[in-house]
């Protein structure tokens, strides 16, 4: 008899919290529900993009009966079709789309506005690293009946929802909706997100392990730097660093540790984007009784001023994030 964990669905665990909301009206459950459905999409053109790319060789159709698309923009149109009609969404922000995204005419607008990363560590395509997607989700505010610019630019602790798809060694998808964090794994055999990891915890004490990308120390701030050499001399810690924010902060979920994304003297504000990959990312990591920081106060609470403003990040063990301040605070001590 397989245990009771093993036939949750999804579905029928969206269900299930639903019924704990007596206003609920079922929106935000066929929002994720749909977000589930994109996810498989993407997914499924992830796990073949080498072979996408030798089929188109050898003459045979490519996948799209057309010029292959870069990962990036497929998943971002996917996620766009998949969305854009169900009466859900009063609009849409994406990384890859430079302004926000409004609702076709044609279609009926929602309540609930959409901001995502559809194919985060585009980089680690090609040598078949682990990638995602993150999604962040927020009520809609502003006065009209459709979304508008103001809807997007609310601070990470407005968010109803965070989330990311992991396309790795499995599929999974972990969300949040202010009542704990829940781990979803693919079963391809059905095509179904299984409920894995209920009630994630990141685990304290921590692993002793810290995520950065050390290429740019030279252009780091004295804080920065004292912080990593601490670390990894007196403090005795190991490095991991993937170059998928999604698979380096979800390791980060499950084992503990510290991950980081520093400003730099090149990089004033660092390279993450606030609103679609740190914001979710941080929230989903505070409700696993971790912290999210840009360095010097909490990240949730920086309200942004444009669509793809950049933030530093340090996310993680709540210990690390705190020892991760006081050494920047010295920066500005100077
Ligand atoms: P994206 O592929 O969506 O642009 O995101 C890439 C980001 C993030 O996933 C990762 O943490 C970071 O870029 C890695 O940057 P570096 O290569 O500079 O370390
Ligand atoms: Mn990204
Ligand atoms: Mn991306």
């Amino acid at each position: 008899m397989l245990p009771e964990s093993h036939v949750v669905t999804i579905s029928r665990f969206l269900v299930d919290q639903e019924r704990s909301h007596p206003d609920a009206t079922g929106n935000f459950t066929d929002l994720l529900t749909d977000i589930a459905l994109a996810a498989k999409i993407i997914g499924r053109e992830v796990n073949k993009a080498g072979l996408v790319d030798i089929l188109g060789r050898v003459g045979a159709e490519n996948v799209h009966g057309e010029e292959q698309q870069k990962l990036d923009v497929f998943a971002n149109e996917v996620i766009y079709k998949a969305m854009d009609h169900t009466g859900l969404l009063a609009c849409m922000a994406s990384e890859e789309s430079e302004g926000f995204m409004a609702i076709p005419d044609k279609f009926p607008a929602g309540d609930y506005v959409l901001l995502f990363d559809p194919l985060d560590g585009s980089s680690n395509i090609d040598v078949n690293v682990s990638i995602g997607t993150i999604f962040s989700i927020h009520d809609k505010i502003s006065e009209g009946e459709r979304g508008t610019l103001e809807d997007c630019l609310q601070a990470g602790s407005q968010q109803v929802a965070a989330g990311y798809i992991l396309y790795g060694s499995s599929t999974m998808l972990v969300y949040t909706t202010g009542a704990g964090v829940h781990g979803f794994t693919l079963d391809p055999s059905i095509g179904e997100f299984i409920l894995s990891h209920p009630d994630m915890r990141i685990p304290d004490p921590p692993v002793k392990v810290y995520s950065v990308n050390e290429a740019y120390y030279d252009r780091w701030s004295r804080g920065q730097k004292n912080l990593v050499n601490h670390l990894k001399t007196e403090a005795g810690f190991g490095s991991r660093y993937i170059g998928s924010m999604v698979a380096d902060v979800h390791r980060t979920l499950l084992t503990g540790g510290l991950f980081m994304y520093p400003s730099d003297a090149l990089n004033p504000r660092g390279k993450l984007r606030l609103l679609y990959e740190a914001a979710p990312l941080g929230m989903i990591l505070e409700q696993a009784g971790g912290r999210a920081s840009h360095g010097s106060g909490p990240l949730l609470d920086v309200v942004p001023e444009e669509l793809h403003q950049r933030t530093p990040v340090y996310i993680g063990s709540a210990e690390l994030v705190d020892m991760a301040e006081g050494y920047l605070r010295s920066d500005s001590e100077i």
